[in-house]
């Protein structure tokens, strides 16, 4: 694969950095990188090259891949969410010019690209979700460990989880939360949401919901389920996986590998679908006698299985419990 670059940006010097998981300067634990060994192995890391987290969050991952592509990897880092970004900056800044840092969304990846002189990506990483310090800062208001205003964007602007549920019809808030939260008891959640109004605090919600549904659920906060549903809607995130699958697909370069990490069923359903439809030769409708579509494949399954962390990773690092890899390589 030829080695691709900034356009118009010299070749930096070489630098050599160690491993740096030290603490955040707000005395936060940074966010840990979910399967980072097999994120770089996948995206076969080397020298020369370039790639795009879509996903930057903490700058994990971004790490990882600056320290295995030296002396001259190139970063182009996408997050939207523009407290995350700044930590990233202050974290990879050393990097120089090997790295650019982008408050974007990934769905947007190929004219935040283009602007920045990359005509084509190595490889291309989404990680997707919300990170640890998302969680564990206040601010964000996507936790019921904490009682803080009910926000849930990672963008700040538009609305606001609080501003959509005390606005939607029940019909609406059900259907939100069965579809994006998978839950059963979504209209006797929503019922008590509409009676419940005006709701402005995650507390207020957790509790709301708690009364309504009854007791924990094996282990789980009975409000789980629709934390989940609100935070997908308020942010669009399925939409924009849609809209970023098809990006990256159109952004790598021939031999280039694309790595998504989904935490729910949602977002793995949604990244198979999309793999195996662009991995085929005919995407006609069952009942077709014969092939009409003339369908291009313009990715290769690189391992048909998904990638679930280690025992030792999921002990070490629970939230990584749920994760799952998946890649595809451009055809
Ligand atoms: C699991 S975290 C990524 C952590 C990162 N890999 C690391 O090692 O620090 C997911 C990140 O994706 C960001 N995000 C979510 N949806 C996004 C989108 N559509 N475009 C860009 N970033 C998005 C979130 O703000 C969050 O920082």
């Amino acid at each position: 694969m030829p080695a691709l670059g900034w356009a118009g940006v010299a070749r930096p010097a070489p630098v050599s950095r160690g491993v740096t998981y030290a603490l955040a300067s707000d005395a936060q634990p940074l966010h840990r990188p979910v399967m980072l060994a097999e994120s770089l192995q996948f995206l076969q890391v080397s020298a020369g090259s370039v790639y795009v987290d879509g996903t930057l969050g903490e700058g994990g991952h971004a790490l990882g891949i600056l320290q295995q592509s030296e002396p001259d990897g190139l970063v182009l880092g996408i997050d939207r969410d523009p407290r995350s970004v700044e930590a990233s900056r202050e974290r990879l800044g050393h990097y120089g010019n090997r790295v650019m840092l982008v408050h974007g969304n990934y769905a947007d990846m190929r004219r935040i690209a283009d602007q920045r002189g990359v005509a084509a990506a190595n490889g291309i990483l989404l990680d997707l979700g919300f990170s640890s310090r998302q969680i564990d800062l206040p601010g964000y208001g996507l936790s019921f460990q904490r009682d803080e205003p009910l926000d849930m964007r990672y963008d700040p602007v538009g609305a606001t989880a609080a501003d959509f549920l005390n606005t939607a019809n029940e019909t609406v808030l059900a259907d939100v939360i069965f579809r994006y939260g998978e839950e059963r008891r979504s209209r006797a959640i929503a019922r008590a949401i509409v009676n419940g109004r005006p709701i402005a605090t995650t507390g207020q919600l957790a509790n709301l919901v708690a009364r309504a549904l009854g007791g924990r659920r094996g282990g789980r906060h009975p409000a789980t389920r629709t934390f989940q549903a609100l935070r997908i809607s308020a942010n669009q995130e399925l939409e924009h996986l849609s809209a970023g699958l098809a990006a990256a697909t159109e952004l790598l370069a021939p031999g280039g590998r694309l790595v998504v990490i989904s935490y729910h069923s949602l977002e793995d359903r949604l990244v198979k679908e999309w793999l195996d439809r662009e991995a085929a030769t005919c995407i006609c409708p069952p009942e077709l006698p014969v092939c009409v579509c003339e369908h291009q494949p313009r990715l290769r399954s690189v391992r048909r299985r998904i990638t679930r962390p280690t025992d030792a990773e999921q002990s070490s690092n629970p939230r990584s419990r749920s994760a799952r890899l998946r890649v595809a390589e451009r055809i």
